[in-house]
């Protein structure tokens, strides 16, 4: 295995990009899935994926003006990608009513996210004692540079900071209206309960933790989140095996939203960056691959509104 990562990462990117290329890179993946340890983590973007962003403000065009929405982000980590949906949607559609849940598993992040206040200072985490005496949560150095192999504000503006933060030395506060009425939730995704605690929802995003599992865990975590939306409604999953999101989009009869399929497939740097060597790391678009319309797909319509 090392020996065939050596050679890949000695390929000039001509060949890389070649049909060989392309083969030579799916079966070192394939490997890589088989034989790396998988481990949950915190790392976290603002404005991770534009597209992505872009995609559920051109989907809710269709609301009425005045209506409410129903909207879960799960496995939300330090709260970026909540805040990020949340600036996205109410600056296109400020009349809507939201009703917004953000949930994740880990209550430690939760606190963090719940805070809204980040380090705009990326620190070295490495180093064994990093809260000085103080409760983890409060080390807003350490928590915002936890988990990340870039800084968490690496794909914003200065103007988007400022339009998103109150910014205070170094350090950058949510702003009270982006962070207003959020419901903070520590729980399992995965939970048959939950559909209780949320009501069924227009828009699930179950974004890059799915990837964290094995395959037959991710599977199953899957459908679970599926049934929290609502008939009609969409789910956003992206940062998952895309066998296993292929075989339980078929098997439920998702209708795959083709709209900006390949900019949302190549809109996060990090996932693409990361493929072949990395298990989370995300297979180039191409339309050779038969099933491109829903192997690429990340967003999904799932069932019909009565
Ligand atoms: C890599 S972060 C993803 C953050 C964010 N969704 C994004 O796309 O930037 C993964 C998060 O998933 C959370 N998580 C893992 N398993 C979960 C589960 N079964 N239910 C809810 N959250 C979970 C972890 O605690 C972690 O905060």
């Amino acid at each position: 295995m090392r020996q065939s990562a050596r050679v890949w990462n000695h390929l000039p990117a001509s060949l890389r990009h070649s049909s060989t290329g392309r083969a030579y890179g799916k079966h070192l993946h394939a490997l890589v899935l088989l034989q790396n340890e998988r481990r949950q983590s915190f790392g976290t973007f603002f404005l991770r994926n534009r597209p992505e962003l872009e995609l559920m403000r051109r989907l809710l065009n269709q609301k009425a003006p005045g209506s409410r929405l129903d909207i879960s982000v799960l496995a939300c980590s330090k709260g970026a990608e909540v805040y990020s949906v949340l600036w996205a949607i109410r600056s296109a559609r400020p009349d809507l009513k939201l009703n917004t849940h953000a949930l994740d598993i880990s209550q430690e992040i939760l606190e963090f996210a719940e805070r809204g206040v980040y380090s705009r200072i990326a620190r070295d985490i490495s180093t064994p004692s990093p809260h000085n005496g103080t409760k983890v949560v409060e080390d807003v150095a350490w928590n915002t540079s936890r988990d990340q192999n870039a800084p968490i504000f690496e794909r914003m503006t200065d103007e988007e900071v400022n339009a998103m933060f109150e910014v205070e030395g170094d350090q950058a506060k949510v702003r009270p209206w982006l962070k207003e009425g959020i419901k903070w939730l520590r729980g399992d995704a995965n939970d048959p309960k939950l559909l209780g605690v949320l009501g069924p929802q227009e828009i699930v995003v179950a974004n890059r933790f799915l990837c964290h599992m094995q395959p037959a865990a991710a599977d199953k975590c899957l459908r679970s989140v599926a049934r929290l939306v609502k008939p009609g409604g969409y789910l956003f999953v992206s940062g998952i095996d895309l066998d296993v999101r292929t075989r339980v989009a078929r098997d439920l009869r998702w209708k795959p939203v083709t709209e900006l399929i390949r900019e949302i497939h190549d809109g996060d740097t990090s996932l693409r960056r990361g493929w072949p060597l990395e298990y989370w790391g995300l297979e180039p678009f191409s339309e050779d691959q038969a099933d491109w319309g829903i192997r690429y797909a990340s967003v999904f319509q799932i069932g019909e509104a009565s």
